[in-house]
Parts: structure tokens; C-alpha cells; sequence
């Protein structure tokens, strides 16, 4: 088991290039399933979720090869539209491959993605909406039986809640059904945006993605295309909460300014001077952060859930008291528990987090739990003082490329061992 070694307190300067987006990447993947002929994928950030969906995706008869950051994909070959119990269980957005196998192949047999790291996520919109196109699922056993034996059927959908999934999955099926669909309340993030923009360039018929109303025009087949994946907004949110906990200054390079629109008010308010300018970003810390009013998660364009951990390891060291609000998903505190360890002063009561600003975090041996809470975890102890442990880095991996590279170079002390 790798772990990472991190001697805090290190001044970070320089430049550095922010990957390609995981959560864009994923759907683009299983959007291929829908195409003929070779895709090429540029900026696919090498992580072990984007492995798990080309695994799904040679499961299934696909031919994927990588080229640098590029994945080169052709699924003509497509046969078995079943993806086994092991990989689905690898990484819950591989829901994602259930519209685009019902599409490509008229049925499906995935197994139940279940409950996870962040509590119980249901799939309950997805299959809703998937059965108003006109498939039938039956669950046995925790196994999903999909069959759109008439074929899929443009439909009127209304979503309760923007989900991000029901609405890839929504348009994946929709996009070479029969007739128009017409998706309302759909999830206006940025990674959905890019999984449209990859289906246009092959063939798809799609319009209002990003806005809260999304239509969808079947068209009877898809052409292969080239695409280059969105920065990750994400990632460039955790560059600058470790700039932010370090009283650094940095550029951040590759970046879309307007998808951290929620993101650079609140290191703005915490006291850092940002600037951007043509897909970069500077951003300048202050020796000594302020506190942050209210930081609620919100579906996009609000403040990202996935850039909750990350903000809070901000907060633990900023001057006053910060208030946290959890509204997307239910157990999303996992890494308050270290931060604590690292001498921070944290209260939870339900979905708010109230962080009282300490002066200095000291170094202590710390367990990641999930994916965002471990890039929580990091960022605190860059500014710990003397050493810190991070075990279940596993969980980083999943949406950070070589993240102690990045952060090596930019003069941090961060070793995995
Ligand atoms: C995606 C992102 C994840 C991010 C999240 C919210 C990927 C691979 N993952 O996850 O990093 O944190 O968006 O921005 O892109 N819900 C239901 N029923 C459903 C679907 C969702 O109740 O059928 C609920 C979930 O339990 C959760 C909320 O809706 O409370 C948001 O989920 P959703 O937007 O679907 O997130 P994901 O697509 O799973």
C-alpha cells in the first residue's frame, strides 16, 4: 500500500498545468459505445477510474489503445452488452454505461452500483427517465436487466433534482433514439457541456447543453471524432487551497476561468489576489487567510461539493470562523475526522461543518476515506508543521494525475513511498 510522506510549511512558486477532466472523461468514454470508426480523446488524464472505464470499455469489444494523453478508441467491434460485477463496482460514475449500451445494442445488464463512499447514492432518476425512452429494467438480486425491445423513444423528461448522471445517461440514450427529447432541470455543469460537445462533433443533435433545458434531436448513427477534454475544474480548485494554506504564489496553467466562477469569489473573500488571463490563473495568498462566510455546495453554477474538502483545509487556518453547508451529498465529512488530528477545530451538526480558524496545523498520520477527502487531507498537511502520513491514496489516484509530481515541482515536500 503507497502512502504519501508531506513535510509542511514549504513556500510553493511556479507554474503548473492542470489535467484533463475525470468526470468529463468518463462519459466521452462511454459516449464512444455510440460511434463508428477510431475516436481520438486528447487530454485523457491517466487515472485509475478513466483505466476502470477503458476496461469497461474492452469488456465490451471495444479496441483502446493510449498515446501519450491520448486514448485512441473504436468500438466498432461492440458485441456483449454486459458489463461484470467487479468493474461496475469499481467506480460508480461507470453508471454512465448503461444509456449508452441500451442505445448501441437495444439492451443491457449492469450490476447495481449500490451505496459508496459519500452514503447512499441512488440511481432511481436515471432508471426513471431511462424507462420513460422506453426501456424495460427489472432488478434481480442486485443485477440491472435493461431491453428497449421497441427501440428508444424520445420523450419529455422532467428531472426532480439536476443530477449530473440521470442527465449524461438521459442524453446518451436519447441522442440516436426516435424523436425528440427534451430534458428539463438537467445538471448545467461544465462535464456535461464537453460529453455534448463530443457527440455534436460525431453527429449528435443537441441543444441548450449547460442551460436547464436540454433538447435532443435523435439522428440514426453517430460518426467517430476528435476530442480535447475540459481542464479539470477541480483539480485547479485544489492548486489553489494549496497555495492558499501556504501564503504562495502560483500559475496555474490550462484552465477555463468561468467554470471556477463559484470557486475564485471564495479564495477572493479568504484574501488571495487572483488573476486570469487567456487559460491561466494567478493566484497570490496572503501570510495570514481570512475566514469564509458561508460556503454552501450547490449543483453548478454554485459552489462544487467536490471542492468542499479542499476549501475546508482553507478554512482550518484561516483568521475566524468559517461555516461549511453539505447540500449534495450525505456523507461528505469523512475527512473532518484528520483534520482534527492535524490540530484543526471542526464541529458537524448534520450537513454543517463549523471550522474555527487555528493558527498552525501540526503533522500526524492521517487515512483518506474517498477521493476528494484524501485532496482535503494533502492540502492540510502542506501547511502542517513537520511531518504527516497520508495513507489510502488509492482513492487520490482515482482523480489526481501524479498529483505529488505536480506538487513536487512546485517546491512542495511530498514523497509516495
Ligand atoms: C457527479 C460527479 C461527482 C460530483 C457530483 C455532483 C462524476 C463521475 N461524478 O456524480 O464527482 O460530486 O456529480 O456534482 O461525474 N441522486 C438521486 N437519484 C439519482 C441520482 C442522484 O437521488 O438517480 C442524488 C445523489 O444521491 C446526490 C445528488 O443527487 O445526493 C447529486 O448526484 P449526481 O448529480 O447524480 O452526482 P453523480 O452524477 O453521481
Amino acid at each position: 500500500m503507497s502512502e504519501f510522506i508531506i513535510n509542511g510549511k514549504k513556500r510553493l512558486s511556479g507554474e503548473a498545468e492542470v489535467q484533463g477532466s475525470k468526470n468529463a472523461a468518463l462519459p466521452i468514454l462511454a459516449a464512444t459505445l455510440l460511434t463508428k470508426g477510431e475516436n481520438v480523446i486528447l487530454n485523457c488524464p491517466a487515472l485509475s477510474d478513466v483505466d476502470a472505464a477503458t476496461r469497461i470499455l474492452r469488456c465490451l469489444g471495444a479496441d483502446v489503445s493510449r498515446q501519450g494523453s491520448a486514448l485512441l478508441i473504436n468500438c466498432d467491434g461492440i458485441s456483449c452488452p454486459v458489463v461484470p460485477d467487479s468493474l461496475m463496482r469499481e467506480m460508480r460514475g461507470s453508471i454512465v454505461f448503461l444509456g449508452a449500451m441500451l442505445a448501441r445494442c437495444g439492451r443491457a445488464r449492469v450490476s447495481y452500483p449500490g451505496g459508496c463512499e459519500l452514503g447512499p447514492r441512488p440511481i432511481d432518476l436515471h432508471l426513471k427517465a431511462l424507462r420513460a425512452l422506453g426501456a424495460e429494467i427489472s432488478e434481480r438480486h442486485g443485477v440491472l436487466e435493461c431491453t428497449a425491445s421497441k427501440g428508444l423513444k424520445g420523450a419529455k423528461i422532467a428531472l426532480s433534482f439536476p443530477s449530473v448522471g440521470a442527465t449524461e445517461n438521459i442524453i446518451l440514450a436519447a441522442v440516436c433514439a426516435d424523436g425528440t427529447t427534451t430534458i428539463t432541470n438537467a445538471a448545467r455543469e461544465p462535464e456535461v457541456v464537453d460529453l455534448c460537445d463530443f457527440l455534436c462533433e460525431a453527429g449528435a443533435e443537441i441543444y441548450g447543453a449547460g442551460e436547464g433545458t436540454v433538447v435532443i434531436e435523435g439522428v440514426k448513427s453517430l460518426g467517430a471524432a476528435s476530442h480535447t477534454i475540459i481542464p479539470d475544474r477541480i483539480v485547479a480548485a485544489t492548486l489553489m487551497s494549496a497555495a492558499a494554506v501556504t501564503g504562495s504564489e502560483i500559475v496555474l496553467k490550462d484552465i477555463v476561468a468561468s467554470h471556477l466562477g463559484a470557486v475564485i469569489p471564495v479564495f477572493e473573500e479568504a484574501g488571495c489576489e487572483i488573476k486570469s488571463y487567456r487559460g491561466s490563473l494567478r493566484i497570490k495568498a496572503p501570510e495570514r487567510l481570512s475566514a469564509l462566510s458561508l460556503l454552501r455546495t450547490m449543483p453548478y453554477p454554485g459552489f462544487p461539493t467536490d471542492a468542499q474538502a479542499p476549501l475546508m483545509a482553507v478554512a482550518s487556518v484561516c483568521r475566524g470562523t468559517s461555516v461549511f453547508a453539505e447540500n449534495i451529498f450525505e456523507s461528505r465529512y469523512k475527512h473532518v475526522d484528520g483534520l482534527r488530528r492535524l490540530g484543526a477545530d471542526i464541529d458537524i451538526e448534520g450537513k454543517v461543518a463549523v471550522v474555527k480558524g487555528v493558527e498552525t496545523l501540526y503533522g500526524a498520520k492521517l487515512q483518506a476515506h474517498d477521493l476528494r477527502g484524501a485532496a482535503g487531507l494533502l492540502i492540510a498537511a502542506l501547511c502542517a508543521e513537520g511531518k504527516s502520513r497520508l495513507s489510502g491514496i488509492c482513492y487520490l489516484e482515482r482523480g489526481y494525475e501524479s498529483f505529488e509530481t505536480v506538487l513536487s515541482s512546485l517546491g512542495a515536500d511530498v514523497m509516495k513511498v
